[in-house]
């Protein structure tokens, strides 16, 4: 073989190596996100009108805190509620928010989407597909997880609608 082919077939393999590491770290971080936790019942019944109801585990308390405290200008729409409500979910999420690596970082604008795993998990859509009619937002996680309304994000479960 001659010698540039041999480098380059070595820089493709350390680069499998490096990136099949990467998936290892994404793919424990999922996983904890797989656990599914009962929903609050009024979780469901307040954050579930207009979105799925996200799971608690997929933002830092922080992120979760923060939207809680300003939810009549919440991303351009206003879902208000009474204080009492926004207690006991705010003490639910509080307890069942993620750990790890996601309670670290706050993405930005307190969005799933931005988080750098929601990145790594969906790197390979292409850009046209978000922005399908049938899909129109990130956020819309169940144009594509058909059973995300049950807190399954399985890949054996994603279909990317047309
Ligand atoms: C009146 C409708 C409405 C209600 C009620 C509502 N939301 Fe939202 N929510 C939205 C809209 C609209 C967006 C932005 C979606 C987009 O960018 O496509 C959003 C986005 C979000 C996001 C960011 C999703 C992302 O892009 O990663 C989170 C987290 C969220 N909502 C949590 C909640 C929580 C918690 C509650 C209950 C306290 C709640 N929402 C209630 C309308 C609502
Ligand atoms: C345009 C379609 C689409 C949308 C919208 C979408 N996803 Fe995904 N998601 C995918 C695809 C495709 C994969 C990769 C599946 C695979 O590995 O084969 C994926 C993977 C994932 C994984 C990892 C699954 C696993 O088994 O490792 C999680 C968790 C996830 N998505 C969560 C979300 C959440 C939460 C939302 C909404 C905030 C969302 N996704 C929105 C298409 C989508």
């Amino acid at each position: 073989m001659p010698f540039e082919l041999l480098s380059r077939s070595a820089v493709v393999c350390v680069a499998a190596i490096l990136s099949s590491l990467a998936a290892s770290k994404v793919v424990a971080e999922t996983d904890e996100m797989h656990t599914r936790t009962n929903l609050l019942p009024k979780y469901r019944q307040e954050c579930a009108t207009c979105h799925i109801a996200y799971p608690p585990s997929m933002l830092p308390n922080a992120s979760w805190q923060r939207i809680l405290g300003n939810l009549s200008h919440h991303y351009g729409t206003d879902a208000s509620l009474d204080a009492d409500s926004v207690k006991q979910i705010s003490t639910w999420l509080a307890t069942n928010s993620g750990g790890g690596e996601t309670s670290r970082v706050a993405p930005p604008e307190d969005r799933i989407t931005r988080s750098a795993w929601f990145r790594d998990e969906h790197a390979e859509i292409p850009a046209a597909v978000w922005k399908r009619p049938t899909v129109r937002s990130a956020s819309n996680c169940a144009a594509c997880h058909t059973h995300a309304d049950q807190g399954n994000f399985d890949e054996h479960f994603v279909r990317i609608p047309q």
